[in-house]
C-alpha cells in the first residue's frame, strides 16, 4: 500500500494519475458521492470521488461528517472547480464512526460561544484549524528571531516563591490538606511544612530569573507559561497565558524598543509569509464578522491590510506625559465620554484611553515610555524628577489597535542603593530576592527587557476578538475545562 500523504502536499502535488492513500476525517459527504476529506494540514479540503454504485450501502452510510476514514485512491486531475486534484476512490476503510445524532459540529455556521463549549471538538473547524497553525508559525517564529540574534533560550521555573510583579496575583501551590493544613501558634499556615518548606506559587514572569541569565549569557529570552490570579473577565486576559520574555545586558531603553519592534514586525512578516491561506481565510472571516456590526464600528482596513500596515509603518514613540496631555486636550475626555475621565498626571491609563490613542489619535501602534514611578513595578530604573517634580521611571508599553498592551518592559535599576530604597517603600521582601540583589552587587551593569503576551499577539494578527479563541484550552475565572 502506498503510503499516506497529507491533503497540503496532494493538493500541491505536480503528479497525476498516481495511486495515493489519504487519510482524515468527514467535512461533508454530498451526493453519496463526493466526500470533502481534512487533515488538519491545511485548511482546504481534498474532494474524494466515491464510486457508490460499487460501493457498500452499509459503508456509504457510515461516511458521515467527522467520521475518521482512510482512502486509497487514484489522484486525478478534478473537472469539478475550486480544486485542481481529486482522489478517485478504490478502497475506503472507516477508522472511526461519528453518529450524525450526536456529533456536535454540524456542517454549518457556529457561534465562537458554542464553539468555546465544545474546544476539544473545534480545532476541527476551518476557523479553528487556521488559528492554530498560525499561533504554531508565530511560536516558532519567535525562537527563530531570538535564535538568530544570538539569544539563549532560558527556561526559568514554573514554580518559584517570589511574586515577580508584585501585584499579589498569584495561584498557591502547596502539597498540604487543604482542610487542616498543619499551623504555628498564632494560627497562620506553617508553610515550613510545605512539600517546598515555604510558601509557593505560580510563576507570573520569568523576568527575575531571566535577569539572573542575561547578567553572564548577555542575551537571553524565556518563552513559557505564566499564570495570574486576576479576576478580569475580559477579551484581553487570561489566568494561563504564554509570554515571552527577552532580557539583554548592556541595552538601555532605546534598545530595548528598537529590539521588541523588531520583534514584532518579524513575527508578522512571518506569518504572511508562511501561513498566507490561513491569513487570508481569517481576513474574509473577520469580513463577515464586521458586516455584523453598525456601520461605524467597522474597520476601515481588512486583517491582511492591517498586519502591511504594522510592517509599514514605524511605531509612535512618546512618554506618558505627553500622552496624557493628549488625553487631557482629547474631544472624548472634554464631551466627558469616558468612563474614566483624564483629569491629570499620575493615574494609570485604562484601556479607553490606550485604545483612543492607538486607534483614533496616532492610528497606528504605539509606544508609551517614562510612566509615573508610583504605578510600576519595583525593578524599573528610576529617572531623575523633572522640572515638575514628577517622578517616573525607564518603562515602555507597546499599545496595538484593536489589542490595547502588547508589551510591558522596561530598562531596569541596576543601582543597588537605588532599586533596595524602592523595594522597602513598596514593601517587597529584600530578604527573600536576596539572590536577585546579588546581580546589583557583582558586576551589574545597564540591562533592559521586556514582555510579550504571546496569546495578545496570536489575537492581533489572527484578527480575532476574544482571547479565549487563541488558546486550545483557555483558563479563566470558573473555567478549568478539558
Ligand atoms: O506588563 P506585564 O505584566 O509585564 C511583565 O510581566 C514583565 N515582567 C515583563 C518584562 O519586562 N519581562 O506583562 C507583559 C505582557 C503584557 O503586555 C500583556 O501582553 C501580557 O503580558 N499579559 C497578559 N496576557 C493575557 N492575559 C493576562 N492576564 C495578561 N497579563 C499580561
Ligand atoms: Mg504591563
Amino acid at each position: 500500500m502506498s503510503q499516506r500523504i497529507k491533503i497540503k502536499a496532494l493538493l500541491e502535488s505536480e503528479q497525476t494519475n498516481i495511486e495515493v492513500t489519504v487519510k482524515g476525517w468527514v467535512r461533508t459527504f454530498r451526493n453519496n458521492q463526493f466526500i470533502a476529506l481534512n487533515d488538519g494540514s491545511t485548511n482546504n479540503n481534498i474532494q474524494v470521488v466515491v464510486d457508490f454504485e460499487n460501493t457498500d450501502p452499509n459503508l456509504l452510510k457510515r461516511l458521515t461528517t467527522g467520521a475518521a476514514i482512510s482512502v486509497v485512491g487514484q489522484l486525478v486531475a478534478s473537472l469539478g472547480k475550486g480544486q485542481k486534484v481529486e482522489v478517485k476512490a478504490k478502497e475506503i476503510e472507516i477508522l472511526g464512526d461519528s453518529d450524525p445524532e450526536k456529533y456536535p459540529l454540524q456542517p454549518k455556521k457556529h457561534s465562537l460561544e458554542f464553539l468555546r463549549e465544545i474546544a476539544h471538538l473545534r480545532f476541527r473547524t476551518n476557523t479553528f484549524g487556521a488559528i492554530f497553525r498560525v499561533r504554531n508559525s508565530l511560536s516558532f517564529a519567535v525562537h527563530t528571531f531570538f535564535q538568530e540574534r544570538g539569544f539563549v533560550y532560558l527556561h526559568t521555573p514554573i514554580i518559584t516563591a517570589s511574586d515577580a510583579e508584585g501585584a499579589g496575583e498569584t495561584f498557591h501551590v502547596t502539597n498540604f490538606d487543604l482542610a487542616n493544613p498543619p499551623k504555628i501558634e498564632n494560627g497562620e499556615i506553617d508553610f515550613k511544612q510545605d512539600f517546598f518548606g515555604r510558601a509557593t506559587n505560580l510563576t507570573v514572569s520569568g523576568q527575575l530569573e531571566g535577569e539572573l541569565g542575561a547578567m553572564a549569557l548577555s542575551d537571553i529570552y524565556t518563552f513559557g507559561p505564566t499564570f495570574r490570579a486576576e479576576n478580569s473577565n475580559t477579551t484581553r486576559h487570561l489566568a494561563e497565558f504564554w509570554m515571552i520574555e527577552p532580557e539583554m545586558a548592556f541595552y538601555d531603553l532605546e534598545d530595548n524598543m528598537n529590539l521588541a519592534e523588531e520583534l514584532l514586525k518579524y513575527l508578522i512578516a512571518y506569518v504572511l509569509k508562511h501561513n498566507a491561506e490561513d491569513i487570508e481565510f481569517l481576513t474574509q472571516r473577520l469580513a463577515e464578522e464586521e458586516k455584523q456590526k453598525p456601520q461605524q464600528e467597522r474597520s476601515d482596513m481588512t486583517l491582511l491590510e492591517k498586519l502591511q500596515f504594522c510592517l509599514d509603518n514605524d511605531f509612535q514613540r512618546l512618554t506618558y506625559t505627553e500622552a496624557i496631555n493628549i488625553l487631557i486636550e482629547s474631544a472624548p475626555n472634554k464631551k466627558k465620554k469616558f468612563q474614566y475621565p483624564v483629569e491629570g498626571w499620575g493615574t494609570d491609563l485604562q484601556s479607553e484611553h490606550e485604545r483612543y490613542l492607538v486607534e483614533k489619535h496616532f492610528k497606528k501602534p504605539v509606544i508609551l515610555t517614562d510612566y509615573p514611578k508610583a504605578i510600576k513595578a519595583f525593578y524599573m530604573r528610576q529617572n531623575e524628577p523633572d522640572a515638575n517634580g514628577h517622578e517616573t521611571v525607564r518603562a515602555m508599553d507597546i499599545l496595538f489597535p484593536g489589542i490595547g498592551e502588547m508589551v510591558g518592559g522596561s530598562q531596569r535599576e541596576e543601582r543597588l542603593e537605588k532599586l533596595e530604597q524602592r523595594m522597602d517603600e513598596m514593601g517587597i521582601p529584600k530578604d527573600e530576592l536576596w539572590w536577585y540583589l546579588d546581580t546589583r552587587r557583582f558586576g551589574a551593569c545597564p540591562h533592559a527587557g521586556f514582555g510579550l503576551g504571546f496569546e495578545r499577539m496570536v489575537q492581533f494578527v489572527t484578527g480575532m476578538g476574544n482571547i479565549r479563541d487563541v488558546i486550545p484550552f483557555p483558563r479563566f475565572p470558573k473555567n478549568a475545562e478539558f
